[in-house]
């Protein structure tokens, strides 16, 4: 389902709103956060205007993906959302599960499978996730997957250790199958610059598959969502939209 929104504010409130319902639904949810820049403005939000509106005490943490760096480092996705949301709201720290970036990467790979294995609820083996929250790069990757490691789509690990392409930066990704394997994924994007990869996935051809991670995510039995502003939806004239 796509849901474009007049701006971020709303996507925002209306991302909120969601988890909000998520938690009053359950007594525990399982939440994979994303990284980079657009889950901020959601991050602030829910310590702002959320913190006494949702029970913390039922949320626990995980992350799509890691930077392979040190804690307080400002590229770090857990450093990140510790700043702009957990240092805000009563949650037990044995709710966050944290990506350790700042160790050796296959080795942390494994520990956070493991991890994943112990805490998360299984279905089809696999970690199964309440809600994924992914974002989209404007080269169509998600997570830590990018076009040249197609294969981590389909790999048979939890967790892989990839490569920024760009800046050859090492990270720690969770694989296509367990994203895929999460009960609802909800991408978030807004803004211009994500207006030709949001064509390309939403109203590509086939050729998009073979391109683009993000592409390839289709829960086997979740469901998806796009939150997605105008301005990252100027270009979509087919796609079943929601406003
Ligand atoms: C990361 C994310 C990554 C991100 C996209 C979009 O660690 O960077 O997991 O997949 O969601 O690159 O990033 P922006 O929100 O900054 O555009």
């Amino acid at each position: 389902m796509i849901k474009i929104f007049n701006n971020s504010s709303e996507l925002t409130v209306a991302f909120c709103d969601e988890l909000l319902n998520l938690c009053n639904m359950k007594q525990n949810i399982f939440i994979s956060l994303s990284g980079g820049d657009t889950p901020k403005m959601i991050l602030k939000s829910l310590a702002e205007d959320y913190k006494n509106k949702i029970d913390w005490k039922k949320c626990n943490f995980f992350w799509g993906d890691e930077r392979c760096v040190p804690l307080d480092d400002k590229q770090s996705n857990y450093g990140m959302t510790k700043d702009l949301l957990l240092n805000h709201i009563d949650i037990p720290q044995e709710n966050i599960h944290r990506i350790k970036g700042e160790q050796e990467p296959e080795q942390e790979a494994a520990r956070y499978s493991r991890e994943l294995l112990n805490f998360v609820p299984l279905k089809n083996n696999l970690p199964n996730f309440d809600l994924m929250i992914l974002g989209i790069g404007e080269d169509g990757h998600t997570a830590s997957i990018f076009p040249d490691q197609m294969q981590l789509l389909h790999s048979e690990k939890i967790c892989e250790v990839t490569l920024k392409p760009d800046t050859n930066q090492k990270r720690i990704s969770l694989t296509g199958k367990v994203i895929n394997n999460a009960d609802r994924i909800i991408f978030l994007a807004v803004g211009d610059r994500k207006s030709k990869i949001i064509k390309a996935i939403l109203e590509g051809d086939t050729k998009s598959k073979t391109k683009y991670p993000a592409a390839n995510i289709h829960p086997v039995s979740g469901s998806l969502y796009f939150y997605i502003d105008k301005a990252a939806a100027k270009y979509l004239t087919k796609s079943k939209i929601i406003l």
